[in-house]
Formats: C-alpha cells, structure tokens, sequence
C-alpha cells in the first residue's frame, strides 16, 4: 500500500444490503487513516426520528422538514460506526428491522435526498474518506477517484445479514424477506436508483473472502494514489 500520507482520495463503496459494504469501508478506512461515513446510518436514523414522531413515510414535506431540524451524527469506532441523533445514541436501535424497512421507504423522497446529499458532500469534501451507500458514486461524489459497486449473490446476502442479525432476534424468513423488498424498493425508486456508476469497478463477493475483497479494492486504491503522485508513469 502507498503510506497514507499520499493525496487523500474519495474512496465511493455502493450496492445493495448484505454485500459487506459496512465491514470492507471500516476496515479499509482504518487502513488508510482515512474517515469512515456509512451514508445508510443517516437515512436510518431520519426514519428512526419519523416513527418516533409518526410522520407517515409517504409525506415527503413533513420529513424534509424533519431532515433539516435533526443532527445526525455518524462516529466510527472500531467496533463499527456510531450514530447519534439529536445527540442520542440510536447505534442499536437504528439496525432494527423496522428502521431498516422506514429508511429504504424515507429515502425515496428527491427533497429527503437532497439534504442528505448536501450533508454528505460537507463530510467528504476535503477527501480522505471511505463512504457506503447506494448513490455515492453516480450522485453524491460523481467524481470520487475510486469507486467500486460491491455485489453478491442474493441467497448469499440474505446468509450473511441472518448470521448478523440472530443476536438481535429475528427470525431468518423475516430477514430474508426484509431485505429483498428493501432490495426491490432501493433498485427501483425514481430518484438516484441502486445501480453502479458507469466507471465503477464491480467486485462480486459471493465466492470471495473479506480479506480478498479488502485486497482488491486496496489494489485500486493503490493504483489510484500512484497516478495522482507520479504523472510521469502515465505518459508511455
Ligand atoms: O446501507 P443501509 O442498509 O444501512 O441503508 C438503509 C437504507 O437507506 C437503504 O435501504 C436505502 C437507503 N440509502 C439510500 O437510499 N442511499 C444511500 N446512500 C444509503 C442508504
């Protein structure tokens, strides 16, 4: 790996639920010294901040007024991100499975989006950052210099977040049908749909290990940091 303290990138991480985004952006931003923002924890805790408040998840005027009044706060930590709103820690309780399902809803809304684009993009201007989501490299960073759309097989993605969630308690056909119509809803919404940016790199991790897809992406990184330093290594 190049030393970290080379020019600090963009680094865009997208696809859909159970690809191992979460766990590959930490541990890559832990890696390269770089911040880690996990985008959905922002949409998480709106929609956490509308059951509270009994905002019906179709009023689009009412939750962007929500968006605007709230603070929310991503923390990394080691043992994954942390997520205040309000200056409350919702950590756990925004990884239920009704927020799960509020989040994909909430952010279907253009007005939702654009406050939560314009938060991201104040995160990650200076650069130096590791961000997940669904949109970051078509909408929120269109010109991050890395940008990769994690995938898996859909059986696999529905294993991987049942072996999660167990401790949490829910039950594994729950899970499995929670994340396909998350799945459904993410791919097909009008505004900024789940789908990768013409330039990203797709890694399908179905039959790859954490440790490998870490090296892949840690390979386009490297290559990234190397042309950024060394122009001259471009010319031939
Ligand atoms: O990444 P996640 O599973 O925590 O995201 C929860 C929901 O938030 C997801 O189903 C769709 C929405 N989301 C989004 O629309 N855009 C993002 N950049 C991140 C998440």
């Amino acid at each position: 790996m190049s030393e970290p303290s080379a020019r600090k990138l963009i680094i865009a991480i997208d696809g859909p639920a159970g690809a191992g985004k979460s766990t590959i952006a930490s541990r890559l931003a832990r890696k390269l010294g770089y911040a880690n923002l996990e985008s959905g924890a922002m949409y998480r805790a709106l929609a956490l901040k509308a059951i509270e408040n009994d905002i019906s998840f179709d009023d689009e005027p009412t939750l962007s007024d929500l968006a605007h009044k709230s603070r929310i706060k991503i923390e990394p930590t080691l043992g994954g991100n942390r997520v205040l709103l309000d200056g409350r820690d919702v950590t756990l309780r925004v990884r239920e499975a009704d927020v799960s399902q509020a989040a994909s809803r909430v952010s279907i809304h253009p007005q939702v989006r654009e406050w939560m684009v314009a938060r991201q993009r104040e995160l990650g201007t200076n650069g130096g950052v590791v961000m997940e989501g669904r949109d970051i490299g078509t909408k929120v960073f269109p010109d991050a210099e890395v940008k990769v759309f994690l995938d898996a097989d859909p059986v696999i993605r529905e294993q991987r977040r049942i072996q999660q969630q167990h401790s949490h308690g829910a039950s594994s056909e729950a899970m499995a049908a929670e994340l396909r119509e998350r799945d459904r809803r993410d791919r097909t919404r009008a505004n900024s749909p789940l789908a990768p940016a013409h330039d990203a790199t797709i890694i399908d991790s179905t039959s790859l290990s954490e440790d490998e897809v870490l090296l892949t992406i840690e390979a386009l990184v490297d290559k990234k940091l190397r042309a950024n330093t060394s122009p001259e290594r471009n010319v031939s």
